[in-house]
């Protein structure tokens, strides 16, 4: 076998959220440093808004200095002079309330897990069906399942296959728990990281590379043997796939990673095609 177990990688997808504490951190210092100047300085006449510039500046120059993802930068530049703007506008607080939740309520994966809402394409649907076989009903889960698109194409062309959806993201899960709810396909809330992967033959992920070192600790604890890890785009640090089937599409997808658990198979020979 061709992949072996990492040497304890690091638990860098544990539900502590470093990148966006860091940010707070970033705002929290250049409201300390605004302030400061705001009490030491004599009496002067800029506008807030001419503030919350200075602020922005600050805090996005200490996300550069601090090495936070490059998208902090924008969002922190941007975030003191949006809010003084939009308090201007007199906004309802209730629009305020779902301006917070909604974030949440879709990119809940981004901030606990650095894990973006993006979707499988045809390419790598097709190449995913590739794996499973219509013979006998091969069981496959989707982590992070997203809207559930990639399962409504997968029951469409293998309709004896056992599909699962986990998905954390509130408002996402329950788009794909309507969408779903038809086509015997169970779509579990909650977070991947508390799903067993045991039972699956195939157990699908797109999710980042943030996310994979644990994935496949996880996976090599849990998975049987024969059984099939599939990753769109990311791989394991280390771990050299099986195969790496190259996606053909204009979207940001690369591959599809595909490792197959090590060990015995057994009797019937796995229930996945070669
Ligand atoms: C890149 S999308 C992939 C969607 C779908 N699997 C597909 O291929 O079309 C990743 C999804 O994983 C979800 N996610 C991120 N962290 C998660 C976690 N800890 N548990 C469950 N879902 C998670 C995100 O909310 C997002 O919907």
């Amino acid at each position: 076998m061709p992949h072996r177990k990492p040497p304890s990688p690091p638990s860098v997808a544990e539900p502590a959220a470093p990148p966006l504490r860091k940010a707070l951190l970033c705002l929290l210092g250049a409201t300390v440093m605004v302030g400061t100047l705001l009490v030491a300085l004599p009496p002067h006449d800029e506008t807030l808004l001419q503030w919350a510039w200075l602020h922005g500046a600050l805090a996005a120059s200490l996300a550069w200095a601090t090495a936070l993802p490059r998208w902090w930068v924008p969002i922190l530049l941007l975030f003191a002079p949006a809010a003084v703007l939009a308090l201007s506008l007199e906004v309802p607080p209730l629009a305020w309330l779902a301006a917070g939740l909604l974030p949440w309520l879709v990119f809940r994966g981004v901030i606990r897990d650095r894990v973006p809402l993006f979707l499988s394409d045809t390419p790598a649907t097709r190449h995913l069906l590739d794996l499973i076989t219509d013979e006998h009903p091969v069981s496959v889960i989707d982590l992070g399942c997203g809207t559930g698109g990639l399962l409504l194409a997968l029951r469409a062309e293998r309709p004896i296959a056992r599909l699962r959806g986990v998905e954390n993201a509130p408002l996402t899960w329950l788009i794909a728990r309507l969408r779903l709810a038809n086509a015997a396909i169970d779509v579990a809330y909650g977070s991947l990281w508390d799903e067993s992967l045991a039972g699956h033959d195939i157990v699908y992920a797109y999710l980042s590379p943030a996310a994979m070192p644990r994935l496949w600790e996880k996976a090599a604890r849990e998975m049987r043997p024969g059984s099939l890890l599939v990753s769109n785009s990311f791989a394991v640090p280390d771990v050299a796939p099986q195969r790496v089937i190259p996606l053909d599409g204009s979207g940001m997808a690369t591959a599809l990673y595909v490792w197959e658990m090590p060990g015995p198979k057994p009797l019937n020979g796995g229930s996945v095609p070669a």
